[in-house]
């Protein structure tokens, strides 16, 4: 132990003060030790340190902030370099406003496109999500604090997600959700990581020995510190003894007790809290050795410019029929829709960044150089078909050459705490372009949203720009790519399907105790490419306005070797693609995986050699009877593309194998081996999970407990339960109806999904745990006696001292 004498010197109590929070954003300071408070902020693209309230709960607006473009954005860059200089300028902006620990960047894998939080993580691909997140906590370490990875592991469902249990192989765990994961430890050396709220097959993830001792203090040998996601401890000791050093928010003493109380009777021994101490602490010293600098303020401007660069960097173009893009000198150009006047640039919840600028579209036309003849909305933003609206939008499209139609999701569609419901637009916007493109062909549709959307309508527009969530310069960055100043070169970062129906978990999400991961490994283009299914955008897709040639492949066993040569008119980046499939059957596998990948800017006319190397994930596989990563002996196919369904060169390789027994019988699991997932039976899923499932169904004869949520006061056996119930319900149904959906979001977040252990862990020591007996007395239909029970503990609690001996020294 690094502070062993410092850790001598601290009392029990001071000891255990140290592992959860002293308010809702910063930890506890012992004055008499020197040891400071450490100040913790989201968020993955921008800070958010609340300006208002910095120490209470809630999504207060932060001070201002560059708003960068989200991950799932910058994630089509398909740029580690761009990435972590994103996360440098991150990193500076935390230390203009002493933020020790930047919660963020979020790398759950994107399992289904309706998570509400898709577009806060950057693929369905671990092998990208990992790099580029690599590479962002590099940028954000470099700057001396620390990054915090989050939501360790399989969070990828925001409904129920502070209970949910994700029920998943062991194979598909390590191949497909902890990958990334992986490789933003060993590779991105972050020293923090946040836990994630649900529970993994049984156990909440903060409690998971195997997650967090076996694979991540062990194999992967982390030595940073992890923190419970906000309010998401349900033991606070299980959670030490597997390593979890820092509970956040506050709890106001109380889970500082417990640990107290758990060492004096031996429930836990005082080395491990001590060890805990110790990498608290690393974290701590070397995070505040930065404040100790004179620091100056940010350059918002130049911040401005790098967020934009990161924005340009990141779209797409998917369609460009006639070469309608870009947009000719001199053309007439209609300029319609809603997202034009108000730019979408972020998502909604703890990611909000109030920006330090923010560009909209109409205020950037003229600098673009584009003939704007008029702007009209076309559609409102929240509400149903306008008529009238659509018909000024449709006069004003046949004065015009081209007509540039800004669709999209809304602000509140696309949120944390909440998964869509579909993968449509709205209608009222379909609705216009259908008409639209009845007095003017020539539509070019620019898209902003952070996750997959369905297309029914791609046919009616000639070009389709998509933008993503690019942040405060976002609108400005699109305008650029539709001018020709900037040749796009972003490709897919995940799959886009034909129809929702066609995902492998379209049965999502998981509505009462679990989710099943039935489709295994097949998910994104693992199972779409290996079952043969039509899609609308493979992964990796993406157009230039040049076009490039591959050529000279050569493959050895150090990696891949090959020519890319810029055919056309102009400058361009390609993003080159490596592939590896196995051609062995004896372990079923997806056609194809990622491997690696490289950007490269190439002038027009010129020829450029790319070298991607091979490495530890190249031919792995997890096997489940040795327990270990192994590779199969096997010949093995190497592609590579301009993207997973785009191949260009391809080799093979014959690889050695490690000689492991094969781990599975073929006749037992034959939908897997056929990959045709999207429909997997419990018995063959139990097959491939070793055991049986647990049953997916609340037991509605139990009284309600600690993790159960206010959701499932709908069956609680008293009638003030039900009533909180049915409260609850009518209030976001009646905000919904005046149009404040954000606060109806908010409800279903803090309060419809919450366990009834978050009353007491989130409100900061108002309720504790006694308290909290009290209420589920309650609702479980013994109301006077609940009531007594509250008012009891109450006061006892007022009495109580409010944290332990702070500040006393040991004697
Ligand atoms: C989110 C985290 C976030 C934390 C603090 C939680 O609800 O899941 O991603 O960092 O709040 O705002």
């Amino acid at each position: 132990m690094k502070y062993r004498e410092l850790i001598q010197d601290m009392t029990l109590e001071e000891k255990a003060s140290l592992m959860s929070g002293k308010d809702f954003w910063q930890t506890q300071n012992i004055d008499r030790l020197g040891i400071r408070s450490m100040l913790l902020a989201d968020g993955p693209h921008g800070i958010r340190k609340q300006a208002v309230g910095s120490e209470q709960p809630g999504l207060n607006a932060g001070d201002p902030a560059t708003c960068f473009p989200t991950a799932a954005t910058i994630a089509n860059s398909w740029n580690k370099d761009l990435a972590e200089k994103m996360g440098e300028y991150l990193g500076k902006e935390a230390v203009t406003q002493n933020v020790n620990v930047l919660l963020g960047p979020g790398i759950n894998i994107k399992r289904n496109p309706l998570c509400g939080r898709n577009f806060e993580y950057f693929s369905e691909d671990p092998y990208l999500a990992g790099k580029l997140a690599a590479g962002m906590i590099k940028g954000i370490q470099s700057q001396g604090i620390s990054a915090c990875v989050k939501h360790f592991a399989v969070n990828n469902q925001e409904e129920r997600r502070m209970t949910i249990d994700a029920i998943v192989d062991e194979r598909t765990l390590r191949e497909i959700y902890l990958t990334a994961f992986e490789i933003a430890v060993k590779e991105g050396k972050t020293k923090s990581i946040m836990t994630s709220y649900n529970r993994l097959n049984g156990t909440y993830t903060n409690e998971h020995l195997h997650l967090m001792q076996d694979i991540l203090r062990s194999e992967w040998d982390f030595k940073g510190v992890v923190v419970t996601d906000w309010g998401g401890s349900n033991d606070r000791i299980a959670g030490l003894l597997a390593g979890n050093e820092l509970e956040m928010p506050t709890t106001a003493g109380e889970t500082d007790r417990e640990i107290v109380q758990a060492v004096k009777s031996g429930k836990m021994k005082e080395e491990v809290l001590d060890e805990c101490v110790d990498r608290l602490l690393e974290l701590i010293f070397t995070t505040n050795e930065v404040f100790n600098k004179p620091h100056f303020e940010f350059n918002v401007e130049k911040h401005h410019r790098v967020s934009q660069k990161a924005a340009e960097e990141s779209i797409v173009l998917l369609k460009n029929e006639d070469n309608i893009l870009p947009i000719r000198f001199g053309r007439k150009v209609a300029v319609i829709g809603d997202f034009a006047k108000d730019a979408r640039y972020q998502g909604a919840g703890s990611s909000i960044v109030n920006p330090t600028i923010l560009d909209h579209t109409l205020n950037c036309f003229e600098e673009s150089g584009i003939v704007s003849i008029g702007f009209e909305p076309g559609f409102e933003r929240y509400g149903k078909r306008d008529r009238k609206k659509i018909e000024k939008a449709c006069e004003l499209a046949k004065k015009a050459d081209v007509v540039l139609l800004y669709i999209g999701l809304d602000e509140v569609t696309e949120a944390e705490g909440l998964d869509r419901h579909s993968m449509k637009i709205p209608k009222n916007q379909i609705d216009l372009l259908n008409a639209l493109n009845e007095v003017n062909p020539n539509i070019v549709a620019v898209l902003s949203c952070g996750s997959v959307v369905e297309m029914p309508w791609i046919d009616k527009v000639k070009g389709l720009v998509h933008g993503y969530l690019g942040g405060q310069a976002g609108a400005r960055s699109i305008l650029r790519v539709l001018s020709g100043d900037v040749n796009p070169s972003g490709k897919l970062a995940e799959t886009y399907p034909i129809r929702y129906e066609d995902t492998p978990s379209y049965h999502f999400p998981g509505k009462e105790v679990s989710v099943e991961y039935r489709e295994g490994p097949f998910i994104g283009y693992r199972y779409y490419d290996t079952a043969e299914l039509n899609v609308l955008f493979p992964f990796g897709f993406g157009l230039s306005y040049t076009t490039f040639e591959y050529s000279d492949i050569q493959v050895n066993h150090e990696g891949v070797r090959f020519k890319i040569t810029n055919t056309g008119k102009i400058a361009g980046m390609e993003i080159a693609q490596l592939y590896v499939g196995c051609k062995s059957k004896d372990i079923f596998r997806p056609k194809k995986e990622l491997k690696g990948f490289s950007k490269i800017f190439i002038n027009a006319g010129e020829t450029k050699t790319v070298t991607i190397p091979f490495d530890d994930k190249t031919f792995r596989y997890f096997n489940i009877k040795t327990n270990k990563w192994e590779i199969e002996e096997a010949e093995y196919d190497i592609m590579v593309g301009a993207s997973c369904t785009d191949i260009r060169l391809a080799d093979t390789l014959f690889v050695e194998g490690t000689g492991a027994p094969l781990p599975y019988d073929k006749e037992e699991l034959p939908t897997y081996y056929s990959a045709n997932v999207h429909n997997i039976s419990l018995e063959e899923f139990e097959t491939l999970l070793g055991r049986k499932a647990p049953n997916p169904k609340w037991d509605r004869t139990k009284p309600l407990g600690y993790n159960d949520t206010i959701e499932q006061c709908q069956y609680a056996k008293g009638v003030s339960g039900r009533l909180i119930y049915f409260a609850i319900i009518f209030v976001h149904w009646f905000l919904r109806k005046i149009g404040k959906r954000s606060i109806a979001n908010l409800i279903m977040m803090s309060f419809y999904h919450m366990p009834f252990r978050g009353i007491a862990r989130m409100t900061g020591g108002i309720v504790n745990m006694p308290m909290l007996d009290g209420i589920l007395m309650m609702v479980n239909g013994r109301f006077l006696k609940g009531l007594v029970h509250i008012l009891k503990e109450r006061s006892k609690m007022k009495k109580s001292p409010k944290t332990g001996n702070i500040g006393k020294r040991k004697l």
